[in-house]
């Protein structure tokens, strides 16, 4: 089994208990990240109404908080279809009421035609991926013109200060640790650990972004820069 075959079947494995670590290891804090990404995301869409692609959606926890934010701005989110490759993970996103479609493919080849969305939204997912160029020239692809693109992550950034270190200490030591007991799957919070750490960091990513043609609105650190927000533009 290839890297990413391996990945996508980890993801396979902890699906059960996804939702529940997800907020027990993040103290609830991802809820913030989550809906202040969407808010600004959705802000500085134009139109009114919009097709949104979430990619590796998971358990398609992203895409309520864009349900919440699109009630708050009055704005509508007509259709949504979130991809992912993890099957078991699609099947927990199946089983809420997401009024999605749900597509099992990878974000380096989304069977979608091109200018397809006015919103494409990745969150804690583009680190999972091997193929990253293909996946944010295939994001471009998939945008039309003034569409928005909002990818949260986990970036691998120096931590120098004290506060970066309480960061630090947290991603490398107590995640994997209670990850590792609650999930009874250690590897897998493991890897979550070790893939930020070898990751990109925001510089990096949102290099790759412009010269692939998207203009940077927002790249936006949170919580002692355990977070990032990458909010962007595909120009007229
Ligand atoms: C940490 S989860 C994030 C899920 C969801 N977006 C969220 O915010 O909770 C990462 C997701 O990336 C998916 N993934 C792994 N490799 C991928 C790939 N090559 N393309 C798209 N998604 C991928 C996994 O199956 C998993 O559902």
């Amino acid at each position: 089994m290839d890297k990413q075959q391996s990945i996508i079947k980890m993801f396979d494995d902890i699906s059960p208990t996804y939702d529940r670590l997800n907020r027990v290891l993040s103290f609830g804090v991802d809820r913030g990240w989550r809906k202040r990404g969407c808010e600004s995301a959705l802000s500085l869409f134009s139109g009114d109404r919009a097709t949104l692609i979430d990619v590796a959606t998971g358990t398609g926890d992203l895409i309520l908080f864009w349900r919440k934010a699109a009630v708050k701005l009055r704005k509508t989110i007509d259709r949504v279809i979130g991809v992912d490759p993890s099957q078991n993970m699609l099947n927990i996103a199946a089983t809420k009421r997401l009024n999605a479609t749900l597509i099992n493919c990878e974000a380096s080849a989304v069977p979608l035609p091109d200018n397809a969305a006015d919103l494409l939204s990745i969150s804690y997912g583009i680190r999972n991926v091997i193929e990253i160029d293909k996946a944010l020239a295939e994001f471009y692809r998939l945008l039309k013109p003034n569409g928005v693109l909002l990818i949260l992550e986990f970036m691998s950034r120096k931590r120098q200060t004290p506060l970066d270190r309480i960061a630090s200490f947290y991603l490398r030591r107590v995640l994997p640790t209670l990850g590792g007991l609650i999930s009874k799957d250690p590897r897998a919070y493991a890897y979550l650990s070790e893939s930020i750490g070898a990751f990109l960091s925001a510089k990096e990513l949102g290099e790759k972004l412009t010269s692939i043609g998207f203009e940077i609105a927002q790249i936006k650190e949170e919580t002692f820069g355990i977070n990032t927000r990458f909010v962007a533009r595909k120009p007229l």
